[in-house]
C-alpha cells in the first residue's frame, strides 16, 4: 500500500469523534501514519492539543481539534462548521459514554446521556458525513461498537443496548451507502488489555495480545471489510460460537464476567 493510499482512496481528511484518549488517540494516530491529515474532536481542550501535537510530531500531518460536547443536542451543526472547508474521507465515530452498576441504581440522566453519546450523535454525524460522502462518491465511515453489543450485559445494560444500536446502524448504512462508493464499517472492539493476561484466563488471550495500536491498525486495514470487523480474532470466533447457543446460557455466562469487575467489589474493611 502506498503512504497515502488510503486519502487518495476517500479523501484528504480524517475525522476522529473522541479522539483526545485511549483508543481514539489511537485511531487519529493509525490515520496520521497512512497520510490523513487528522480532525481530533473531544470536550477537553488540552487533552485534545497534546494527542494533536503528538501526533503532528510523530507523523507530520495538519491537524486541527475540535473542542464539542458529543450529548449536546445539535452538535452535528458545530460539527459541520468546524469541518465544511476539509476534504473529509474518513470518518470514525469512537466516543462514548459508558453508565456502569445495576440499571435501576443509576440515575435516569446517565442512561439519557449514553443514548445521546452513543446513539444521536453518531445518527446525526454519520447522516451529516454520509451525505457529504456521497456527494463526493466516496469514502469511508467506520463507527466503533463493542462485544457489550452482543447480548444484553448486566452492569451495563443501558451502554450494551447503545453499542448494539451502533452495531446495526453502521451495517444498515454499510448496505445503502456502498453502492454510492462509501465503505461503512461497525467496528467490534473488546478491552485492548483483555489480551494481555492481568485478569484474563484464556490462553489464547495471552498469547494473542492486542493494543491500543493494534486495535487502530487493524481498523484501517479494514476499512473496505464491512459490515462488520472484529478487534481480534479471538472475538470474532467468540462470537460466532455465542450466536449458536441459548441466549439465557450466553447473557449470563457474560453477566457473570461482569459482575466480577473489580471496579463493582465492595471495599475491603
Ligand atoms: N476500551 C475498552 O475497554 C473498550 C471495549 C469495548 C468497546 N470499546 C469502545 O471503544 C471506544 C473507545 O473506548 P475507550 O475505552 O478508548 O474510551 P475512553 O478512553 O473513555 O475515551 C473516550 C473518548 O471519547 C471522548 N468523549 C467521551 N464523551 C464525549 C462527549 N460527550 N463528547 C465528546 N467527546 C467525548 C473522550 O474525550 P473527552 O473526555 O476529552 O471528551 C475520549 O477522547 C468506545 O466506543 C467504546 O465503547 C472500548
Amino acid at each position: 500500500m502506498s503512504p497515502t493510499e488510503l486519502p487518495d482512496r476517500y479523501g484528504n481528511w480524517a475525522v476522529v469523534a473522541g479522539a483526545s484518549a485511549g483508543l481514539g488517540a489511537a485511531f487519529a494516530a493509525s490515520a496520521a501514519s497512512r497520510g490523513f491529515k487528522v480532525a481530533l474532536l473531544a470536550r477537553r481542550a488540552n487533552a485534545l492539543d497534546d494527542t494533536a501535537a503528538k501526533v503532528r510530531d510523530a507523523h507530520g500531518v495538519e491537524t486541527r481539534c475540535i473542542v464539542a460536547d458529543l450529548a449536546s443536542p445539535g452538535v452535528e451543526d458545530a460539527v459541520a462548521r468546524a469541518t465544511d472547508d476539509l476534504d473529509v474521507g474518513l470518518f470514525v465515530y469512537n466516543a462514548a459514554a459508558e453508565p456502569a452498576g445495576r440499571f435501576l441504581d443509576l440515575p435516569l440522566e446517565e442512561h439519557r446521556l449514553n443514548i445521546a453519546v452513543n446513539c444521536s450523535a453518531p445518527t446525526a454525524l454519520c447522516h451529516h458525513f454520509g451525505r457529504r460522502m456521497v456527494d463526493q462518491g466516496r469514502g469511508a465511515i467506520a463507527i466503533v461498537s463493542s462485544m457489550a453489543a452482543l447480548q444484553g450485559i448486566r452492569m451495563f445494560v443501558s451502554y450494551g443496548a447503545a453499542k448494539a444500536y451502533e452495531l446495526i446502524l453502521a451495517e444498515g448504512l454499510w448496505d445503502e451507502l456502498r453502492e454510492h462508493g462509501v465503505e461503512v464499517l461497525s467496528y467490534v472492539v473488546a478491552r485492548p488489555d483483555a489480551y494481555h493476561g492481568a485478569d484474563s484466563t484464556a490462553a489464547d488471550r495471552v498469547l494473542a495480545p492486542a493494543t491500543p495500536e493494534e486495535v487502530a491498525e487493524r481498523l484501517l486495514t479494514r476499512l473496505d471489510g464491512g459490515p462488520r470487523q472484529y478487534s481480534h480474532d479471538t472475538d470474532e470466533t467468540n462470537a460466532l460460537a455465542a450466536a449458536g447457543r441459548p441466549r439465557a446460557d450466553v447473557v449470563r455466562a457474560m453477566g457473570e464476567v461482569t459482575s466480577r469487575l473489580a471496579r463493582f467489589e465492595a471495599p475491603a474493611g
